[in-house]
């Protein structure tokens, strides 16, 4: 499995304080499954410590470290840019905060709270400079679950969805577990990501494949990262009228 959404970097924004700390998280991660993890810190204006140029030099120490100690997984860099930060950034600081520097994906955090109108204007402005975006979480987010519809448009314009595999884990009761699910069901989500800060934080990828037996679920961990990597437009989904698959349970591989 590929997960496009990690705090995996030690001791620079609200990952791993240490390297001892990133090295479990990456055994954490390569345990559950995952042999591909984007490391995404918070690139933003309260994480000043976060700079961009120094992400490929990071992972490619924490790389080291974990090849060193036989963790079968490989990381690539990127960023959970703010809309905002990202407006005032030169071309070199956002290919470097895309998916692997390969300048094509943007990986655009939803922002907290009640959404400002002029959100869609921002991601306009980082697709008018040439990158597909990539939103995350914005199941989480309380003006998206009262209005679904605002998510839907931006979907509909090409604007592609991260869920967290701890929303579709969530239960009845939560608002982002029913928002979640619903846009699987509707084909309007294109990955699951954990946004693993720490061991045992969240849920895993596998958690969330195994609270849903819709046969998109598994495209979004495998076929569809795979795509936003190589920079390259989505493959076909599966959809629900398709074939039942087996059921991906927990511990089967
Ligand atoms: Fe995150």
């Amino acid at each position: 499995m590929i997960d496009l959404h990690a705090h995996l970097l030690p001791g620079l924004d609200d990952g791993p304080s240490d390297e001892a700390g990133a090295l479990a998280l990456a055994e954490h991660l390569a345990a559950s499954g995952v042999r591909t993890i984007a490391a995404t810190p918070h690139l933003r204006h309260d994480y000043p410590d976060v700079r961009v140029e120094e992400l490929p030099g990071r992972v490619a120490t924490l790389q080291e470290t974990v090849r060193t100690r036989g963790v079968a997984l490989e990381i690539v860099t990127g960023g959970e840019v703010d809309a905002v930060w990202a407006q005032h950034q030169s071309e070199e600081a956002l290919r470097i905060a895309s998916y692997g520097g390969g300048g094509t994906d943007l990986l655009v955090e939803t922002p907290y709270g009640e959404l400002p109108p002029v959100l869609e204007e921002l991601l306009f402005r980082i697709r008018t400079r040439g990158f597909r975006v990539l939103l995350a979480h914005p199941e989480r987010n309380p003006t998206f679950q009262r209005d679904p519809e605002r998510l839907g448009r931006l979907v509909d314009g090409g604007v592609l969805v991260q869920l967290t595999a701890a929303s579709l884990v969530a239960g009845k009761r939560s608002r982002a577990c029913a928002l979640g699910h619903a846009l699987i069901a509707e084909g309007r989500a294109h990955v699951i990501a954990g946004d693993a800060h720490a061991v045992g934080g969240r849920a895993t990828l596998a958690d969330a494949l195994a609270a849903t037996d819709h046969p998109r679920a598994r495209w979004m961990v495998t076929e569809a990262p795979a795509a936003i990597l190589a920079g390259e437009p989505l493959p076909p989904a599966p959809s629900a009228s398709a074939p039942r698959r087996r059921r991906w349970r927990l511990g089967s591989r």
